[in-house]
């Protein structure tokens, strides 16, 4: 009986071959060559003093991104959700309250994490694209007198960044703790982890530090790192839990979990490229590229969702001009030359664009590419210019 032949594997899943992409929308974004190269290095053991060495060096990087000289940083293995997963769990003890700046879709997975945690939310509620004054800020924490407070500082669902300063003193007046999501935000603009006086901030990878997602940056004050220790109670996760996270990552490096190696080689380059250019360069190159893409869009007729004074300058939501189909846009740039955008979601379904300048392609050359395909793709779609 002869056999039935079976197709292979590789007759049957074509070979690995990405499109190029232009990643325009508010992540992942562009990834140097570099970080490519680091992450095809030989991986090397999680418990090998080569790879506990390196880890060091990314807590250390990390100080300046963050804007941080006391404390601890620490890395997730998970992406930027597992930082926030991981704040909450650790510093929202069930039954403490926890109020929430809530303007948008990340603060709305910030309150259904804590509330998961039997955590007693309370919540400051605003239009997806607001912010929140400083009175408004100390007002509510001084009338609700929580254990911890949550805001995200640039809220990716709308493009509005917010000051955390005034939320941070209200807090620490009423012995809170704060949690600030930094996730859009590090390494594209200043977090300003001490001037501001957060507790705990956590990010990811794949959006500021131009490197693919996969890890989640966090940094802990002393404040927060001394309410850790004295916590007598275990948080309900194990993996997320920050006293075997910090004693394996900077105390004994006793095996906690096989940390992701290659990840870790590819964050460790996207920080020294960062290094390299000067933090402060990039976010002035970041600020720069964002005021001409504004001048630029509004030159097209169209304006932003979010008042100048609160842009997260990487990230802009641009209105969609009425009669247009966003997502006839979207779709055209990414069938066409390659370029993703993102559209808006919840209250803003339809609404925006949401386009991020970040990174390799915060450059005037970029940016006139990216600009004369989205003027094209609107005028495909019923748009006068
Ligand atoms: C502000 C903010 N917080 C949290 C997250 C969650 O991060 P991740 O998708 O890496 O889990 C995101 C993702 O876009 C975000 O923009």
């Amino acid at each position: 009986m002869s056999a039935i032949s079976q197709p292979s594997a590789r007759e049957l899943f074509a070979p690995l071959n990405p499109p190029q992409r232009y990643l325009f929308g508010p992540g992942p974004t562009m990834v140097d060559p570099r970080v490519y190269q680091a992450l095809s290095k030989p991986i090397v053991g999680h418990l090998d003093p080569y790879f506990i060495d390196m880890m060091q060096d990314v807590q250390e990087l990390l100080k300046t991104a963050f804007g941080f000289k006391s404390g601890s940083t620490l890395v997730i293995s998970g992406t930027g959700s597992a930082g926030m997963e991981a704040s909450v769990a650790n510093f929202v003890e069930p039954g403490a309250k926890f109020a929430v700046f809530a303007n948008g879709y990340f603060s709305d997975r910030l309150t259904e994490m804590a509330r998961r945690n039997g955590a007693n939310v309370v919540r400051f509620e605003k239009a997806w694209g607001e912010t929140f004054s400083d009175a408004e800020a100390s007002d509510f924490i001084r009338r609700e007198k929580p254990a911890v407070v949550g805001y995200v500082h640039a809220e990716t669902s709308t493009g509005a960044l917010q000051e955390g300063q005034a939320i941070c003193a209200a807090a620490h007046d009423a012995g809170a703790l704060v949690i600030a999501d930094c996730v859009t935000s590090l390494g594209g603009l200043p977090v300003e982890f001490d001037r501001t006086a957060i507790d705990i901030a956590y990010s990811c990878t794949q959006k500021g530090l131009s490197c693919p997602p996969g890890l989640s940056p966090m940094a802990l004050s002393p404040r927060a790192m001394d309410w850790l220790r004295a916590r007598t109670t275990s948080p309900r996760s194990w993996y997320l839990d920050l006293k075997l996270i910090h004693d394996y990552s900077t105390v004994s490096h006793r095996y906690h979990h096989t940390a992701p190696i290659s990840m870790f080689y590819a964050l460790r380059e996207a920080l020294l490229v960062i290094a390299e250019e000067g933090i402060e360069n990039r976010w002035e190159r970041h600020r720069r590229f964002h005021r001409f893409f504004v001048r630029e869009i509004e030159a097209m007729g169209l304006h932003m969702h979010v008042p100048a004074s609160h842009r997260i300058p990487t990230l802009n939501t641009v209105l969609v001009p009425s009669g247009v189909d966003d997502g006839k846009v979207r779709k055209r740039l990414l069938e066409g030359p390659g370029i993703e955008i993102a559209g808006g979601f919840g209250p803003l379904a339809g609404k925006v664009f949401r386009i991020g300048v970040m990174g390799p392609l915060a450059t005037e050359e970029n940016l006139k590419f990216f600009l004369a395909e989205f003027k094209k793709a609107l005028k495909a779609e019923g748009y006068s210019i």
